[in-house]
């Protein structure tokens, strides 16, 4: 039987998941795997946390160099987040031959070819699998089992904390604000939201995702990111007469051979496979060229969903002879398109006189804008009027509405909402 030493770095919400797993399915992975892992050193300042978990003190400290200089210890678990000192204990462990697994999304998306350099020149494996949709296998999947496909594209909700707000503002009719300090009374927003609600999560997440599924590393500066905090239940209220659900979406595609990558509110129909993802549950849909639509569902944070996945990487890495690493090429900008195509839904404040809307279509139909749907509503001398369009170039959607907003007619444009079918 292969024994196997590790250290977990931290012991938060995860990194307690993590260590009740492998107590408790100590056994059946020693049977069905047959790897006999063992815990032998924590890094945390909190002993209270270990004692509660039944971790002898005398494995706990806050010293790196307990672990690093530890020949017994060959993989090191990182539950710290952030990105120091996270980093750099992971660099000095590779660089000393142990593997790391780590689910810290924000720290391996700025700082990938760093860890695979350390990894080289430790002889060490990295993996990540719990960094993108938690308990959910994605990572496996598209570097394992997707060798008979090009992956034309990856859309997913990747972040359960803006999908939670989403769907209970749906399901209760409330603004984004009251449903935050809601999530935040709850437990399941942080007391600084944004790395969730203004899709820095997400970013990272799909900067992974789209590198793993398009073989090249994608910046993170190139991927388009705009949050949820501007949704407003009347979006939300008309998106629903017209068969819509709003949802945060994170979308990879291969278009023409070049990249288009990009985090955003997006109307889909009712009947899409994602809409009916709810609460803080995640999914994401692969396509590939050979299988077509792939999708997978479940709990992308939580002790014991991301747990599941660390514990998997665990086992994995413990398993492998020889650590395969990843090593991409930089995409230049070349790589990437930097337009899109796309639906809108667009609402606007306008006076209620005659001609108001002849000259708004004629700015739509100037940048080739052709409209779906038109619905008007009233509401004093000003009209609430939204449209609907047919695929269209973003830019040129954009330039539309720029020309609409200072049209001397339109008092407002209250909302602009993509639209992903
Ligand atoms: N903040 C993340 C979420 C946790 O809400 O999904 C998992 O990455």
């Amino acid at each position: 039987m292969k024994k196997v030493g590790i250290a977990l770095l931290g012991l938060g919400v995860v990194g307690s998941g993590t260590y009740k797993i492998l107590q408790k399915n100590h056994e059946y992975i020693k049977n069905y795997y047959g790897v006999d892992i063992e815990v032998l050193h924590v890094l945390e300042k909190d002993i209270a946390k270990a004692e509660a978990l039944g971790i002898d003190k005398s494995k706990v400290s806050t010293d790196i160099n307990n672990i690093v200089r530890n020949p017994d210890i060959s993989i090191v678990a990182e539950f710290f987040g952030g990105i120091e000192p996270a980093r750099s204990f992971l660099i000095a462990s590779l660089k000393a031959g142990k593997s790391v697994v780590t689910s810290n999304k924000e720290m391996f998306a700025k700082s990938w070819y760093e860890l695979e350099a350390a990894a080289k020149e430790g002889n060490a494996g990295l993996y990540f699998e719990a960094s993108c949709v938690g308990g959910v296998p994605i990572i496996r999947t598209l570097q394992e089992s997707m060798q008979g496909n090009n992956i034309l594209s990856i859309m997913g909700i990747v972040n359960g904390t803006t999908n939670y707000i989403l769907t209970n503002m749906a399901d209760k009719g409330m603004e984004y604000a009251d449903v935050l300090k809601e999530a935040q009374k709850l437990g399941y927003a942080e007391a600084n939201p944004s790395a969730d609600v203004d899709g820095f999560d997400s970013m990272y997440k799909l900067s992974i995702l789209s590198t793993l599924a398009f073989h090249k590393k994608i910046p993170l500066e190139k991927i388009y990111r705009e949050g949820i905090s501007k949704v407003s239940k009347v979006d939300m209220e008309i998106g629903k007469e017209f068969g819509f659900t709003l949802k945060l979406l994170a979308i990879g595609k291969l278009i023409n051979g070049k990249v288009e990558v990009r985090v955003h509110p997006a109307f889909l129909p009712n009947n899409h496979p994602l809409a009916s993802v709810k609460g803080s549950f995640n999914a994401v849909m692969i396509v590939g060229d050979n299988v077509g639509d792939i999708m997978l569902y479940g709990r992308g944070a939580g002790d014991l969903p991301t747990g599941s996945a660390i514990v998997s990487d665990i086992v994995y890495c413990s398993k492998q002879v020889e650590h395969t690493l990843t090593v991409f090429e930089n995409c230049k900008d070349a790589d990437f398109t930097d337009d899109f195509e796309c639906k809108y839904y667009i609402r606007m404040t306008v006076e209620d006189r005659s001609g108001v809307l002849a000259k708004i279509t004629g700015v739509f139909a100037k940048y080739e804008v052709s409209i779906d749907a038109m619905q008007q509503k009233q509401g004093g001398d000003s009209a609430s009027v939204i449209f609907l369009s047919h695929k269209n170039s973003e830019k040129n959607f954009m330039r539309a509405v720029s020309e609409i907003k200072s049209l001397n007619e339109v008092k407002n444009i209250d909302a602009v909402i993509r639209l992903v079918d």
